[in-house]
């Protein structure tokens, strides 16, 4: 079977919660179409994954994720969330190392391995992101950057944690900016991503990965981006905050 093909919202730190209800209400009343290979994931801030889980019941193919988890199992860090407690009211998805998270909050590369770690222990789905900034593609080394952000959070994982894993190519520059990476940039690097994932892992893992592509997504530009051999669907910043944008994202997976 196709590895799975995937609409992830990234709602960020945005929305009151009966706005973000009103926009799943807006959302839910468009005709959207998610075959058996496709899923729809909505990164809702914290205090919404429990009202946003209970209003998923009874849809096909459309999970939560939480935007960040701490890296520390539970104890005294006021303020924090766990990945227990994430399991506890039933998430299913953690998006890691956003590249605001890495650079407003410093996450390193070692840090989210062991986030990761904790997401896979308590069953939960990391959405890994990874990708450069604007002065790494100009001096054209986004390559073995992006391959340094992997092999430090993910090679210690074994080929069984990492078949079926999702990752976020997200390049700093497109991000927020309304200027996307190319399709054929989006498709050269997520080949990339394969690569390095093939060269370790062997070809029915890295065939097995679904990988985003993150960076002013929206309507407009999805169809011709997600229709890329490599680019697995997309991981959606503002364009998921309207609902005809992503609900129209959602209908421009591949089958
Ligand atoms: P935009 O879609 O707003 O560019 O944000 C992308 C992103 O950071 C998703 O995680």
């Amino acid at each position: 079977m196709m590895r799975k093909q995937i609409a992830a919202a990234n709602w960020k730190m945005n929305l009151t919660l009966a706005q973000g209800e009103a926009l799943l209400n807006d959302l839910f009343a468009i005709p959207t179409e998610l075959g058996e290979n496709q899923e729809a994931v909505l990164g809702i801030p914290f205090p919404y994954l429990t009202t946003v889980k209970d209003k998923l019941s009874g849809k096909q193919n459309i999970y939560i994720a939480a935007q960040n988890c701490y890296s520390k199992r539970s104890g005294a860090y006021t303020g924090e969330v766990s990945v227990e407690m994430l399991q506890s009211i039933g998430v299913d998805y953690v998006i890691l190392g956003h590249s605001e998270r890495r650079e407003y909050f410093n996450e390193s590369n070692s840090m989210l391995a062991d986030k990761v770690n904790l997401c896979l222990e308590f069953g939960l789905k990391p959405i890994f992101c990874c990708g450069e900034a604007l002065d790494i593609r100009e001096a054209g080394t986004q390559n073995s950057y992006v391959e340094t952000q992997l092999i430090e959070s993910l090679f210690h994982l074994t080929p069984e944690q990492l078949t079926n894993f999702v990752i976020a190519y997200e390049p700093i520059w497109a991000i927020g900016t309304g200027k996307t990476a190319s399709s054929e940039q989006a498709q050269e690097m997520h080949a990339h991503i394969r690569s390095v994932f093939a060269a370790k892992y062997g070809n029915a893992v890295a065939d097995s990965i679904s990988i985003l592509y993150g960076g002013s997504v929206k309507a407009a530009n999805a169809k011709e981006i997600f229709g890329q051999p490599d680019v697995d669907g997309g991981l959606v910043g503002g364009a998921s905050l309207i609902a005809e944008e992503f609900a129209a994202i959602i209908n421009s997976l591949k089958k």
